[in-house]
């Protein structure tokens, strides 16, 4: 979950454009950061606790930097523990992403060596095991120090990605498994990031690196190596579509209400672009025996109201599990199997696991997946792109509401009515458009500034709206800290009702559809104990004290329902002065376990 940017040019760059860079891969992690500069003679470090500061600091130019932002897992937020990490000698310098599982074991071999360690971090390892195989005269030798890496890589257990930068030999060399990393190329220099979004505006054309390569960045350019045999390879170019645009505010204050508004836009995409690919998608359902949905936090949602959608358009049954769980469940996947993975990053370690726990079982996997060239993208038998375009914001809004489009359009063509899909999405997009003019978002203002002081909120809804009540509250609760709990409507009596106190902030959807005369009496029992209604319907009801209208579009209610939520979210941070694009704790890509 951390974030990786490196250059090799063949003139000095100023090593800002490393902090440049970093920042659009903060969404990665930010509880610190750090660059490392190679000079002559010296690897210089800078690094702190922390956010990037808006003003970067002075750095050197130089023809070879790298840097990183972290999300902490082994070692606090210290000075210390930001990477780059040094070896003992200083003549070489890593950044990483992932756990080192052995990590312990590897530090008291290498401590019982003599090393000396200057963090608690378990990435400082890999410092140290490289120093170790490398011997003294092999500081001139580029390939001997690529040997050494893919030696020590060896050692090393996990999922990982790491950078190395040797300034004697004037390279970076990055090896990973499964983690990501992407080489980038143009403008008269060699990049490597763990996301192409950071490579926009620098590189012309990407390379993936495989879990079965290692690669060196050197002034002259990328040389690929077989990381078992160390033989040389050729490069698999791509273009790099990404614009500039891609990654602006375009205006907007933030990432997540441009990208709030960006639905409409997705949507459309969707509707001219994928009604083939929803074709195949439905076509391998209906091939298969036992469909599961999987994927974490908001996919995870989209995943159950997946399995809303096919029951009741499709008449099928398809699990859906959260990804993190689903190793726990798979004991029944067979070859007849389809398992399709949810993921707006791709890169989520619970959602790649269950993709490959279904692959060793020989159970097909279809992705949902936003970020080409992720992962899931690469590892999955069939991928359906979401066409949202970089979601920088740590929240997910356009990936939910893209996949839920997908999943509805998908269970129409099974029910052989795929017009009528086609037909409730162009009403998703009128129903969204209406959610997002000035007089709706005036209203959700108006709300935020009235609940802003609660220390919890409620939300209920029960069939289609069950799982948009589960992600509005998500939206509130991990942006505003407002703790806020999605139910059933049908399980409030048992239980939760009893921390209803008066004044509770709770929020009721209630669509137009065969829940309404359930939820309506739910919102009653709520009322009835002091709870303070705010209803999310497309008609205003006695029992509401607050209400949200919002247009009617059956089936595909929750696409257009979620908006009002994702709203109040984003404009309880910006009353409460929070940064709405990076809550605290959170991370967007979870590589880690
Ligand atoms: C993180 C993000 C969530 C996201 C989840 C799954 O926890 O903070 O916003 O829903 O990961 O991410 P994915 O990229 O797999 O959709």
């Amino acid at each position: 979950m951390c974030g990786i940017f490196g250059y090799v040019t063949v003139r000095d760059e100023c090593a800002r454009i490393v902090v440049d860079s970093l920042r659009k891969l903060e969404y990665r992690g930010y509880d610190s950061w750090g660059v490392g500069i190679g000079l002559n003679g010296h690897i210089r470090v800078v690094k702190r606790a922390g956010r990037i500061p808006p003003i970067s600091p002075d750095l050197p130019a130089s023809s070879i930097a790298f840097g990183h932002t972290r999300w902490a897992t082994h070692g606090g937020v210290t000075d210390a523990n930001a990477h780059p990490h040094l070896d003992c000698t200083g003549r070489l310098a890593v950044i990483h992403n992932g756990i080192i599982e052995n990590f312990r074991k590897l530090r008291a071999e290498l401590e019982s060596n003599g090393h000396r360690f200057a963090s608690d971090t378990d990435s400082e390892v890999f410092a140290h095991l490289v120093e170790q195989v490398l011997h003294a005269g092999d500081d001139a030798d580029p390939d001997a120090v690529v040997e050494a890496v893919r030696s020590a890589f060896a050692r090393v257990e996990g999922l990982n990605a790491f950078i190395l930068l040797h300034h004697c030999t004037q390279q970076l060399i990055a090896v990973k498994s499964i983690s990501p990393l992407v080489i980038g190329a143009g403008k008269g220099g060699t990049y490597v990031a763990s996301d192409a979004v950071a490579l926009v505006g620098l590189a012309d054309r990407v390379h993936y690196l495989g879990d079965d390569e290692v690669a060196a960045i050197r002034a002259d350019g990328l040389h690929l190596y077989d990381r078992a045999d160390g033989s040389e390879r050729v490069p698999r170019w791509e273009r790099l579509t990404l614009q500039p645009t891609d990654t602006s505010l375009e205006g907007f204050p933030h990432y997540l209400i441009k990208e709030i508004h960006e639905q409409p836009r997705v949507l459309e995409r969707i509707l001219r672009e994928h009604p083939p690919r929803a074709r195949e998608l439905a076509n391998l359902i209906t091939r298969s025996y036992g469909t599961f949905l999987v994927g974490c936090g908001t996919a995870g949602y989209a995943a159950l109201a997946g399995s809303y959608l096919f029951s009741r358009i499709a008449r099928r049954h398809v699990n859906s599990v959260v990804a993190s769980e689903f190793k726990y469940q798979e004991h029944f996947l067979t070859d007849r199997s389809l398992v399709i993975a949810l993921s707006q990053s791709g890169e989520t370690v619970d959602v790649i696991e269950a993709a490959l726990a279904a692959k060793r079982r020989g159970a097909r996997v279809a992705a949902l997946v936003n970020v080409t060239g992720s992962t899931l993208d690469r590892l999955a038998d069939f991928t359906i792109p979401l066409l949202a375009g970089p979601e920088l914001s740590v929240l997910s809004t356009k990936a939910y509401t893209a996949k839920l489009a997908l999943l509805l359009l998908t269970a129409h063509v099974i029910n052989g009515s795929e017009h009528v899909g086609l037909d409730l999405l162009w009403r998703a997009i009128d129903g969204m458009v209406r959610a997002l003019t000035p007089d709706s978002q005036d209203r959700v203002k108006a709300i935020a500034d009235r609940i802003a002081d609660h220390q919890h909120c409620f939300v209920i809804g029960r069939g289609l709206s069950y799982p948009t009540a589960l992600e509005a509250a998500l939206k509130i609760k991990e942006v505003s800290y407002l703790h806020a709990e999605g139910f059933a409507g049908g399980e409030l009596k048992h239980g939760v009702i009893a921390l209803v106190e008066p004044g509770v902030p709770c929020i009721v959807f209630s669509p137009l559809d065969e829940t309404r005369a359930d939820i309506l009496s739910g919102a009653m029992e709520l009322r009835s104990r002091g709870g303070w209604i705010i209803g999310v319907s497309p008609e205003h009801e006695a029992v509401f004290d607050a209400h949200l209208p919002v247009a009617e579009a059956g089936d595909a209610s929750p696409l257009v329902n979620v908006v009002p939520a994702q709203l109040l979210g984003y404009y309880l941070a910006v009353r409460k002065g929070l940064d709405p694009d990076k809550p605290r704790n959170l991370a967007k890509s979870v590589t880690v376990k």
